[in-house]
């Protein structure tokens, strides 16, 4: 998995060694993508039992085909059905990162912060995440696996693209 990342630092092994659940997507076997939920939360985050939507990284010749989103709806789905606060935290530097959490009415960004030197934002789930999941979501699985959750194609270029959850 380490190789998604352009960097491993003391605060990556952090997250995924406190890993609720890891997002991981293949295509033909080949790790191309992954998210993990963790609560190793250090964000000054107002959120009372908040889990962190970290550590997601799409491998660049697969990105702008919506994975990210992909990744980030299930993530959400396992804070929310887990009663916890989903948040995420974004460097104020990574615009290609936080701008689909600003469009998003299913977060809110909470707050801004500054740690080591750099400007960073907080996005926590509105009510509209809970209603997006209240009744079940009724989502496509035509093209795409995932343990224990239904969800939406991926891109249909794929040869067998398969989405995995691991708890
Ligand atoms: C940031 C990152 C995770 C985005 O992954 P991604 O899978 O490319 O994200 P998506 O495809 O869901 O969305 C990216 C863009 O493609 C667009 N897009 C989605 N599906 C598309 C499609 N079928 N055709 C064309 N564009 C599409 C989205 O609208 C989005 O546009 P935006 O940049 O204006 O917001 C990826 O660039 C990455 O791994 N970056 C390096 C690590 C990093 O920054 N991680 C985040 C740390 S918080």
């Amino acid at each position: 998995m380490a190789t998604l990342y352009p960097e491993i630092d003391d605060r990556w092994n952090q997250k995924i060694d406190r890993a609720r659940c890891v997002v991981s997507v293949r295509d033909s076997g080949v790790l191309v993508a992954a998210g993990v939920v963790h609560d190793a939360v250090l964000a000054p985050t107002s959120a009372m039992g908040a889990l962190e939507l970290g550590c997601m990284a799409v491998r660049p010749e697969y990105r702008c085909q919506g994975i990210r989103q992909q990744v980030t709806d299930l993530r959400l789905e396992y804070v929310v059905q887990a009663g916890c606060i989903p948040i995420t935290v974004i460097d104020s530097a990574n615009p290609s990162s936080w701008a689909a959490y600003e469009r998003s009415e299913r977060w809110e960004r909470e707050r801004t912060f500054e740690s080591d030197g750099r400007t960073k934002y907080i996005y926590r789930a509105t009510a509209l995440a809970s209603d997006w999941l209240s009744p079940p979501p009724q989502r496509d699985i035509a093209s795409s696996t995932l343990a224990g959750h239904s969800v939406r194609p991926l891109p249909s270029s794929w040869h067998s693209p398969q989405v995995h959850t691991t708890r």
